[in-house]
């Protein structure tokens, strides 16, 4: 087994061994073969306890993975669903300090981890809640993250979910290998990108990346897709106004005298390009969003700050995407093979 940073108590088991004399080497095996099998019993039927388990996964960093997994999370949740969200980030765990709940404990009991509460009842694990010091680098070898990834799976008391959502560090590192080798019957990936064509080059890793893990691609979401300024003018009026590097852009304001221009900032409709390129669903785009960089310091996701806005707005439609493609059952879906 490898190591394990959080250290559990196999109660009865143990202290019987002590009572009946066992050496400490003996204890400590038989504390180690307890804590296996308790594993495996809980992975296996968290299959059944957990109706959907999601990736979501970048080939690029800094694309809004965090942003989208604790989005799509929220968005779930406040649909009434029993939502969880494990964020596998160990070096840069950032999910908490997005809900707002960066001071929450981790408590174990009887072995079990028992996840933080965020709002609308999400359940969350992060590696962020087990750290001492936030600004302290975590430099884990191999197998202590291995364990670490396996407790996360097999020793957080997640009860039952309608969905789990899992958000990983950038890149095809070993962290979405091991939860897939682990977590049994993950339903897919959905795989975030901006437009820019890096991103996207990185997205077709992500795919590949997939394929070798046999995991569904539930999809591709375009992050950060465009911003939209707003302004009111003479009605049915055209106006122009000074875009980035110096461009003037035209907008005509409607009836009404409300007037809107979309700049693209990394281009936009890439996303959907590399999707339909790679033969794999677009589940939507979201809109570049300053909302979102304030709510990631606030800790107030703009779904919860905003919830009717055009970001949550747009956050549900990709939702609506991912379970209709989910809901459709296993034939639909895209497995790369
Ligand atoms: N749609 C958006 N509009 C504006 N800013 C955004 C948007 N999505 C994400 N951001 C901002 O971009 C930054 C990176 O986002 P995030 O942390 O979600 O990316 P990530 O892919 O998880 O990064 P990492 O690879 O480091 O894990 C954050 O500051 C976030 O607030
Ligand atoms: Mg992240």
């Amino acid at each position: 087994m490898a190591d394990s940073p959080i250290s559990h108590h196999s109660g009865g088991v143990v202290d019987k061994a002590e009572e009946e004399g066992a050496s400490s080497e003996q204890k400590a095996q038989m504390e180690q073969a307890y804590q296996q099998m308790q594993r495996k019993l809980r992975i296996t039927k968290l299959d059944e306890d957990i109706k959907r388990k999601v990736m979501v996964l970048s080939g690029k960093g800094g694309v809004g993975k965090s942003t989208v997994a604790t989005g799509l999370a929220l968005c779930l949740a406040r649909r009434g669903m029993r939502v969880g969200l494990m964020d596998i980030d160990i070096t840069g765990p950032n999910v908490p300090k997005m809900l707002g709940i960066e001071a929450a404990e981790l408590n174990v009991e009887d072995g079990q981890i028992h996840p933080a509460n965020g709002p609308h009842g999400l359940k969350v694990i992060s590696m962020a809640f087990l750290l001492e010091d936030p600004d302290k680098p975590v430099i884990w070898r191999g197998p202590i993250k291995l364990g670490a990834i396996q407790q996360f799976i097999g020793d957080v008391a997640w009860g039952e979910l309608d969905a789990l959502i899992i958000d990983f560090p950038p890149g095809t590192s070993d962290e979405p290998l091991t939860v897939s080798q682990n977590l049994p019957g993950i339903d897919g990936v959905v795989i975030v990108t901006t437009p820019q064509e890096v991103a996207l080059l990185d997205s077709r890793k992500s795919i590949n990346f997939a394929k070798t893990l046999s995991v569904p691609v539930l999809g591709v979401v375009e992050n950060m897709s465009g911003y939209t300024i707003r302004g009111t003018a003479e009605p049915g009026s055209e106006l122009s106004v000074m875009g980035p590097v110096g461009i003037p852009l035209q907008a005509m304001a409607d009836e009404a005298g409300n007037w809107s221009l979309t700049l693209d900032v990394f281009k936009s409709g890439g996303g959907a390009s590399a999707a339909a390129e790679l033969d794999v669903p677009f589940l939507g785009s979201l809109p570049f969003d300053p909302g979102i960089v304030r709510g990631g310091d606030d800790g107030v996701h703009r779904i919860v700050a905003e919830p009717d806005g055009e970001t949550a707005d747009s956050f549900d439609s990709i939702v609506d995407n991912i379970l209709a493609t989910l809901d459709e059952g296993s034939d639909s879906q895209v497995r790369i093979t």
